[in-house]
């Protein structure tokens, strides 16, 4: 795994919680009230997770590592921006502290407040996570060997055993549990299909396990094999009944069966990136929604 690997799967953590913080919002804003439980569970996160864990690691071992290169104009450019960024978050998280503790406090005019904060931080964090995943972490592989991103990559997962990411990780689960608790209408078969993508995904998550990017350029078995579990994939998950996709937004359910289609009538034309997106970033994701789903 490249240093990257482990702060990209914390933004797939992070991006859950968003989603789950957005899903809120709309209850919040009809309900025109909010449980101030709620809002300590995404501030909690947010601070001990998203910013001490997370961006800890990349202020403290990243970006001090790139201070001592250097770096082209544009890339100092865009640490300084992200750096900003965590700044702004910071700050953000302090005035929804401060927000829900005065509505706890019965000031029923911070709740407009807290509104803004949250919605503030669920337009803040893919943006921040999209130029750090596409734009940054590419840009500054560059300037590392391999054994100097290796030696990063060590130092981050000791800097990780100080901090509780499985914690964290069970508050997304749970929280994204009761969320879809007695919403989802599940028909006869939908659940032999959920089961069928969640063994595909796995099985295909399998297969890049200790690969990189590159093994695709190489290993033609590798990559048809892929294609196929993509395109399985996306032809179950069309058979799905609308209620039940209905009752699990987290899970994009229109980008998923489209897989389908783009294997069968480009396969000759097929982006390796895009496959390789696919196994990093998006299986993970929907095996997790899955997992959930069937729980
Ligand atoms: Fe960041
Ligand atoms: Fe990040």
């Amino acid at each position: 795994m490249q240093a990257r690997g482990p702060l990209m799967i914390e933004h797939r953590l992070i991006e859950r919680m968003i989603l789950i913080i957005q899903n809120a919002l709309a209850q919040i804003e009809s309900a025109r009230k909010v449980d101030p439980l709620f809002v300590d569970t995404a501030i909690d996160f947010i601070r001990t997770y998203a910013d001490r864990t997370h961006h800890g690691k990349e202020e403290d071992i990243l970006f001090r590592n790139l201070s001592s290169r250097s770096l082209s104009a544009e890339d100092q450019g865009v640490m300084k921006e992200l750096l900003e960024d965590h700044v702004f978050g910071r700050q953000t998280t302090k005035a929804l502290v401060e927000a829900n503790t005065r509505y706890r406090n019965g000031d029923e005019s911070a709740l407009a407040d807290i509104v803004i904060k949250l919605q503030t931080l669920v337009e803040f964090y893919p943006k921040h996570i999209e130029k750090e995943d596409k734009i940054f972490f590419p840009a500054s592989r560059s300037y590392f060997t391999d054994e100097e991103d290796q030696s990063m990559l060590a130092e981050f997962w000791a800097f990780d055993r100080k901090m509780i990411h499985e914690k964290y990780k069970s508050v997304v689960e749970v929280t994204e549990s009761k969320a879809t608790e007695g919403r989802v209408k599940m028909k006869q078969n939908d659940r032999k299909y959920l089961n069928n993508m969640l063994e595909m995904s796995r099985e295909a998550m399998e297969l890049v396990q200790n690969k990189a990017r590159e093994d695709l350029d190489r290993d033609k078995q590798l990559t048809l094999s892929l294609l196929k579990y993509l395109e399985m994939i996306g032809s179950a998950a069309s058979r799905i009944s609308r209620e039940c996709q209905n009752g699990c937004e987290p899970i994009p359910w229109g980008q998923v069966t489209e897989m389908k289609q783009q294997v069968v009538h480009t396969y000759w034309d097929i982006d390796l990136d895009w496959i390789w997106e696919k196994m990093e970033k998006d299986l993970p994701a929907l095996s997790k929604a899955m997992e959930i789903l069937l729980s």
